[in-house]
């Protein structure tokens, strides 16, 4: 049984996966910063000696967008470095392969139409720019895989979703940006989608294909919609107003369009890509 070795699992998605491990044939491990420091060369390539893998999934990520901002070699070091980390391992280990994941924020938002993964990039955030980074350093390798998600969220961590859960029982009044458009992300379905594609190359059904993919749920919205939708479902009491994005100024610019067109991942591999409202009240109800 060929083993997959995760970094970054105690995350959203790294959880996500633990959660989903029983429903696929591959033999999982799951590795925090405690276990195995990505950004540790050595200890990289010491663990991989005496645990070989034949898949790497790469959720270790700095993903504080605003903190970014002031702690760039910080976010560097980890979304840019730690990549150059894992790209030697392939080179150490040639039955390794790897899947690392980036962000919709190496756009820079400015196109109202569904991004394609050869679009133009071009971050307007030190988050953003450092994924980036990190991506190039994997550009042409063939035994990576780069996939792009969006407003991840889950069951677990820090999350849009669960913080407006949070609020659901106090009555008061919520500002949300209405003019960042976008697609938000279960992090089961990136998950489910992750582990099918192993699962099919493992079996045959499928050949790893490298390069850049995209991943997000179906359908659009903005932060404004998702919140109302949140709303909705969990009964929340706060009451929810559209604002702009001028009037809520924060540290990093966010991408004004960022909607994924995922033709590509659906084109080449079985995934399933469920519409983001069936998706939220999924978790939700999960959540309460
Ligand atoms: N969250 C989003 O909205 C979003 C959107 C688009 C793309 N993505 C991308 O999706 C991926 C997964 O995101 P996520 O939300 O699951 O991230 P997350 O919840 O922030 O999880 C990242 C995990 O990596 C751990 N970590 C930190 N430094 C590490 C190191 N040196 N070695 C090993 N592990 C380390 C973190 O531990 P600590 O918590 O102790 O630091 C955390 O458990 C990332 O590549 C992210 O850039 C996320």
């Amino acid at each position: 049984m060929s083993r997959v070795l995760v970094t970054g699992a105690d995350g959203q998605l790294g959880r996500e996966l633990r959660k989903l491990q029983k429903l696929f044939g591959q033999d999982y491990v799951f590795t925090d910063v405690a276990e195995l420091d990505i950004t540790d060369a050595d200890g990289l390539n010491r663990y991989l000696t005496s645990n070989p893998a034949s898949y790497l999934i790469n959720c270790a990520a700095y993903t504080d967008v605003d903190g970014a901002e002031s702690e760039p070699e910080k976010a560097g070091i980890l979304n840019r470095d730690a990549v150059e980390n894992l790209k030697n391992c392939l080179e150490a280990f040639p039955a390794l392969r790897l899947i690392h994941l980036s962000t919709d924020y190496v756009f820079p938002g400015d196109r109202p139409h569904p991004l394609k993964e050869d679009d133009p990039t071009g971050p307007e955030s030190v988050y953003g720019q450092t994924k980036l980074e990190g991506e190039s350093v994997l550009h042409g390798h063939p035994r990576a895989m780069v996939i792009r998600t969006s407003w991840l969220y889950s069951e677990f961590g820090k999350n849009f979703v669960k913080s407006m859960i949070g609020r659901m029982d106090r009555d008061d009044d919520m500002m949300v940006v209405y003019d960042q458009v976008g697609t938000p992300t279960y992090g089961e379905d990136l998950a489910n989608a992750i582990m099918q594609i192993i699962s099919d190359v493992e079996s045959g059904q499928s050949s790893f294909i490298p390069g850049v993919f995209h991943y997000s749920n179906e359908g659009v919205c903005s932060w404004y919609d998702l919140a109302m939708e949140v709303c909705r479902l969990a009964k929340c009491k706060t009451r929810i107003f559209p604002i702009e994005t001028a009037d809520y100024p924060l540290p990093a610019k966010r991408p004004a369009y960022s909607v994924l067109s995922k033709s590509k991942i659906k084109q080449t591999y079985r995934v399933e890509v469920p519409h983001w409202r069936v998706s939220l009240e999924k978790c939700i109800n999960h959540l309460l």
